[in-house]
């Protein structure tokens, strides 16, 4: 079993495919690192709720319902902790009209029977002092949580090798098929790889892979994201849990790391597969950062990144079959890649280890992520 790619997905599912009795080569020239290094990691169901995603919604709350048993598995695994904080999130809202968004933000949730309470400026000041005095008020999420995505990576590599996953760092440079099924792969050594069950997990990359039929390459694109690492001397006051804000009608947030960073984010760019960091983002982000927690002008700018996430055409993941006999698909994460990673990781190894004649009702309520919509073959849920 070859599972190409060592970002958060791949190495979840090629853990969850070794506990599963899989013989697994997993296959990333860097593992740990890409989008999932730059990542905040936010595990927020509920403030990313979206109209038009309902189906979405279901799975992302599925998984954050999995996310404590499985950091809690993952650490035991690996020896490792993984950051795993479930202090909840704070939205805010910086002016009049950003008030009226939160509303409406709220209406919604109620709608969906999410968590989510409004409280007034004061109270949250009260739950976050270092809050700007002239917030507008905002909405306690207590069922928003986070993790830390490079503490997650480096315990995924630990459990996998533990499991005995072979960790090959060479790229795929093709996918090989036989007969019309997946047989295996040709790396950048010149060497064929050769298996009958794979999983594309490359995330952006995984739209440029050569070697598949066009109806079989997922059609996911690089999106950008810009984020920044605040460092706070220890003297001075930190939030205590993340704190999303629309300031001006723009998004931002703040991940409290427990080792002291602050992580802000985030951009959002069709700019292909450019990772310049650009004065002009992290200008609005800093601005927007600091509207709301004042206390940040007092920060060290400890680190500058950008990632690319890996965009589907409906916003939802692709997980599951191929049209090709063999592959599965696990991408197009976009905005949510580590949240999805338990769920990704159980559904690609039931997928795998099991065979997809367990499908049944279990798939069916998956068809909205089932890969296979962008090629013409299953019937959107
Ligand atoms: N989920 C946060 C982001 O993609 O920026």
């Amino acid at each position: 079993m070859l599972v190409l790619g060592g970002g958060i997905i791949g190495l979840a599912s090629a853990w969850r495919l070794a506990q599963a009795g899989a013989s697994v080569t997993m296959l990333d020239p860097s593992p740990a690192s890409g989008a999932s290094n730059v990542a905040a990691g936010m595990i927020a169901p509920v403030t990313e709720a979206h109209y038009g995603e309902e189906a979405l919604l279901g799975l992302n709350l599925q998984s954050a319902t999995a996310w404590p048993g499985f950091a809690r598995e993952l650490e035991e695994a690996a020896g490792l902790p993984v950051g795993y904080d479930s202090s909840g999130t704070l939205a805010i809202a910086f002016d009049p009209s950003d008030k009226a968004a939160l509303d409406e933000l709220h209406r919604f949730q109620d709608k969906l029977g999410l968590e989510s309470e409004p409280i007034p400026a004061v109270r949250c000041r009260q739950m976050e002092p270092t809050l700007a005095p002239s917030i507008r008020g905002g909405l306690n999420v207590p069922f928003d949580h986070q993790v830390d995505p490079r503490l997650v990576t480096q315990a995924l590599l630990a459990a996998c090798r533990a499991r005995g996953v072979v960790v090959n760092s060479a790229a795929v440079t093709e996918i090989l098929l036989s007969k019309g099924g997946f047989a295996g792969v040709r790396t950048d050594a010149g060497e064929r790889v050769v298996a009958g069950q794979g999983v594309l997990a490359t995330g952006w990359q995984a739209g440029r892979v050569q070697g598949l039929p066009a109806s079989a390459v997922p059609p996911v694109r690089p999106v950008k994201g810009q984020i920044l690492r605040l460092r706070l001397p220890a003297s001075l006051p930190r939030p205590s849990r993340t704190i999303r804000a629309v300031v001006r009608g723009q998004s931002v947030y703040l991940v409290p790391r427990p080792g002291g960073d602050i992580v802000c984010g985030a951009t959002a760019e069709e700019l292909g597969t450019d990772t310049t960091v650009t004065a002009g983002a992290v200008y609005s982000l800093l601005r927007d950062a600091q509207a709301v927690l004042p206390i940040l002008s007092e920060a060290e700018l400890a680190e500058t990144a950008a990632g690319l996430r890996p965009g589907s055409p409906d916003n939802a993941p692709m997980i599951g079959p191929s049209i090709v006999d063999g592959l599965a698909i696990a991408t197009g994460h976009y905005r949510h890649g580590i949240l999805l990673a338990p769920v990704t990781a159980a559904m690609i190894a039931e997928l795998l280890s099991e065979g997809s004649s367990s499908s049944g009702s279990e798939w069916a309520r998956w068809a909205a992520f089932d890969p296979r919509r962008f090629s013409g073959e299953v019937t959107q849920a």
